[in-house]
C-alpha cells in the first residue's frame, strides 16, 4: 500500500457551529461511545493491508479533543508510524483540559491544531463558539507547558460585520502567541448550515481584498510564509499531512464519514465510510469504494497541486495520474507565455496565484 498518511475522523462536537458543514454531530447530553468508537476505528484500520509506516497521522473532526488521552494511546498502539512521523490532533479550546494535553503527548501526539477562529469575544459568540479569547490563550499556554512544540491556530476572517482592522487585531493576537503554523480561512457560507438558512451580513468584496492584503503582509512580517491558499507556517513547520493531500498522495481514512484515497496499479479509488456514527458503530463494514474516472484524474491533480505556492515537479503529474505530461504541455505553455505559471515545474506565478480559480479552471 502506497498510503503514507492516515486520517482519523471524530464525528462529534459539544454543539454545532452555525457556519460548519464538517461531518460532526452535537453530543448534547449523551455520553460519547468512546470505547466502542475506538474499537470500531481499530477494526476499520485492520481492513487495510499493512502500510510501510505512516509518515503522518491526523486526528480531525468534529472535536477529537473530546476523547481522552487513553483512547488515543489505545488506537495509536495499533498504528504503524515511521520515525519522526507528524501526529496531529485537532482541539477546541472549549473542550480541552490540562491533564489531557499532557496525556496526548504521552500517547505519541506531537502536533496540536487549535480551533481559535477569532480573539474577539463578541465575534466568537456571534459565530456560535463555545469558548472565549481567554480560553484560547490559556489552552495555548497549557499546551506549550505540556510540551507541544508544534502548534497550529485556525482563524477565520471576513466574519459578519468584521472590519479590516478587527481582522488584523485577530492576526496580531495569534502571532503574539507565536504558534508554528496559522491556518487563515475566509468564512464561507456553506449549504445546509444554520448560516445558509439565515445568512449574516458579510463584509463586501473590497473590504475582504483590503484585509487579505494587509493580513498576508502582517503574517509575512512575523515570519509566516504562505505555502498554500490558507496555510502559513514558520520555516520548516508546514503541515506534512496536508502537503500530502495537496500533492495528491494516497491516504487511508478511517472513522464515521471518513474519506480515503488509494492507488491500485493504474486506478485510483476513493473510500467512504457511512456518515452516521450509529451506522458506523453498528457495522464493522469495509468502506464503499468509488473509483475515480481516469479522465478526471488530471483535473483533480491540478486542482490540488496549483494550491501549493511551491507547486510540484512535472514528473509528479504522470506518476499520479498515469497521463503523460505532454497532454497538458501546450495548455501549460500558453499559460507560461501569459505569465501565469512557471516553466520549471507545476506552480503558479504570483500573478497566476492572484487568479487561482480561473487558472485552475483552465485545466478542468
Ligand atoms: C474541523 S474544524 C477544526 C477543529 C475544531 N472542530 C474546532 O472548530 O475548534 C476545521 C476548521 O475549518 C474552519 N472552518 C470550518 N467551517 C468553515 C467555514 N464555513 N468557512 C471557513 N472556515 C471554516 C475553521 O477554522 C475550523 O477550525
Ligand atoms: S467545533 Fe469545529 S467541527 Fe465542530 S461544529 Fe464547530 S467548527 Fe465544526
Amino acid at each position: 500500500m502506497n498510503a503514507t498518511s492516515l486520517y482519523v475522523h471524530y464525528p462529534w462536537c459539544v454543539r454545532k457551529c452555525p457556519y460548519c458543514d464538517f461531518d460532526s454531530h452535537p453530543i448534547g447530553k449523551r455520553a460519547l461511545p468512546e470505547t466502542d468508537y475506538i474499537d470500531a476505528l481499530i477494526r476499520d484500520l485492520q481492513g487495510y493491508p499493512a502500510s510501510q509506516g505512516f509518515r503522518t497521522v491526523f486526528f480531525g473532526g468534529g472535536t477529537p479533543s473530546l476523547f481522552s488521552p487513553g483512547s488515543f494511546a489505545r488506537l495509536l498502539a495499533e498504528v504503524f508510524v515511521t520515525r519522526g512521523a507528524e501526529i496531529t490532533v485537532e482541539a477546541n479550546p472549549g473542550a480541552t483540559e490540562h491533564r489531557e494535553l499532557e496525556g496526548y503527548i504521552e500517547a505519541g501526539i506531537n502536533r496540536l491544531s487549535l480551533g481559535a477562529q477569532s480573539f474577539d469575544d463578541s465575534r466568537l459568540a456571534q459565530i456560535g463558539r463555545i469558548h472565549s479569547a481567554n480560553d484560547i490563550a490559556s489552552c495555548f499556554h497549557t499546551a506549550r507547558t505540556a510540551g507541544f512544540c508544534n502548534i497550529n491556530l485556525d482563524l477565520m476572517y471576513a466574519l459578519p460585520g468584521q472590519s479590516p482592522e478587527e481582522a488584523l487585531t485577530d492576526l496580531r493576537a495569534a502571532t503574539d502567541l507565536k504558534p508554528e503554523h496559522i491556518s487563515w480561512y475566509q468564512l464561507t457560507i456553506e449549504p445546509r448550515t444554520e448560516f445558509a438558512n439565515r445568512p449574516p451580513a458579510l463584509p463586501d468584496i473590497d473590504t475582504v481584498i483590503e484585509l487579505e492584503t494587509e493580513g498576508r503582509n502582517l503574517l509575512a512580517e512575523h515570519g509566516y510564509r504562505r505555502y498554500e491558499v490558507s496555510a502559513y507556517a514558520l520555516a520548516g513547520k508546514e503541515c506534512q499531512h496536508n502537503l500530502n493531500y495537496w500533492s495528491f498522495g494516497d491516504y487511508v481514512g478511517i472513522g464515521a464519514g471518513a474519506h480515503g484515497k488509494l492507488t491500485h496499479g493504474a486506478s485510483v479509488v476513493r473510500t467512504v465510510q457511512p456518515r452516521q456514527p450509529r451506522r458506523y458503530l453498528a457495522e464493522p463494514c469495509s468502506p464503499a469504494e468509488q473509483p475515480v474516472i481516469a479522465a478526471e484524474l488530471p483535473a483533480e491533480f491540478m486542482m490540488n497541486a496549483l494550491r501549493l505556492v511551491d507547486g510540484v515537479p512535472f514528473e509528479h503529474f504522470e506518476a499520479s495520474t498515469g497521463v503523460p505530461w505532454e497532454h497538458l504541455a501546450s495548455q501549460w505553455h500558453e499559460a507560461v507565455q501569459q505569465g501565469l505559471v512557471r516553466d520549471t515545474h507545476i506552480a503558479a506565478t504570483a500573478l497566476g496565484y492572484d487568479h487561482l480559480n480561473a487558472l485552475i479552471a483552465r485545466f478542468l
